[in-house]
């Protein structure tokens, strides 16, 4: 089995990822860190350094990488599904499973968050809600491809886990 957690940033897909690889025994990849470690840079350096389609390639890349793995749980960056045809891809090689939260929960997580992330830096409670839900406006259409939505990815992590089963065959 191989699952995609995605979602815009600050959804919690690495949370609801490493409790769901702790319950189940699957392995656990933050595809930024996998990026940050493949690369020897941080994301935010990455970004500055050398852009944002560049961290587009890498992370295409990494997708690909990642698309042969066993047995495994993967948080993708919030903007990993909407480039290239990195959805087409992740939904044939695995379960796609997009948290979907209100974006005055993710503006007031992200505002909390120690994370750097170059695409907010700087933003106000009021600014992250309008970016949020401009930014979303376009990645919708790329986050409704995926196979299982999920609106409570704090419910009980027995139940999560049932409803990816459910939905993995
Ligand atoms: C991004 C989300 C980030 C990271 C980068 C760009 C995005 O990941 O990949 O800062 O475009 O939404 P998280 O969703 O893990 O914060």
């Amino acid at each position: 089995m191989r699952i995609y957690l995605i979602g815009f940033m600050g959804c919690g897909k690495s949370t609801l990822g490493r409790k769901l690889a702790a319950f189940s025994g699957m392995q656990f990849i933050d595809m930024d860190k996998f990026i940050e470690e493949r690369y020897r840079k941080t994301v935010p350096q990455i970004f500055a350094e050398e852009g944002e389609l560049e961290f587009r390639k890498k992370e295409r890349k990494v997708i690909e990488e990642l698309s042969v793995f066993q047995d495994i749980i993967i948080a993708t960056g919030g903007g990993a599904p909407c480039f290239f045809d990195n959805m087409e891809l992740m939904n044939k090689t695995g379960l796609t499973v997009y948290l979907n939260i209100h974006p005055e929960i993710l503006s007031a997580r992200l505002l909390k968050s120690k994370t750097e992330r170059p695409l907010i830096k700087g933003k106000t409670y009021d600014e992250l809600v309008k970016y949020i839900e401009d930014t979303l406006d376009k990645r919708d259409k790329y986050y409704k491809k995926a196979r299982l939505c999920i609106s409570k990815p704090d419910a009980d992590i027995e139940s999560v886990m049932e409803m990816i089963r459910k939905n993995a065959d």
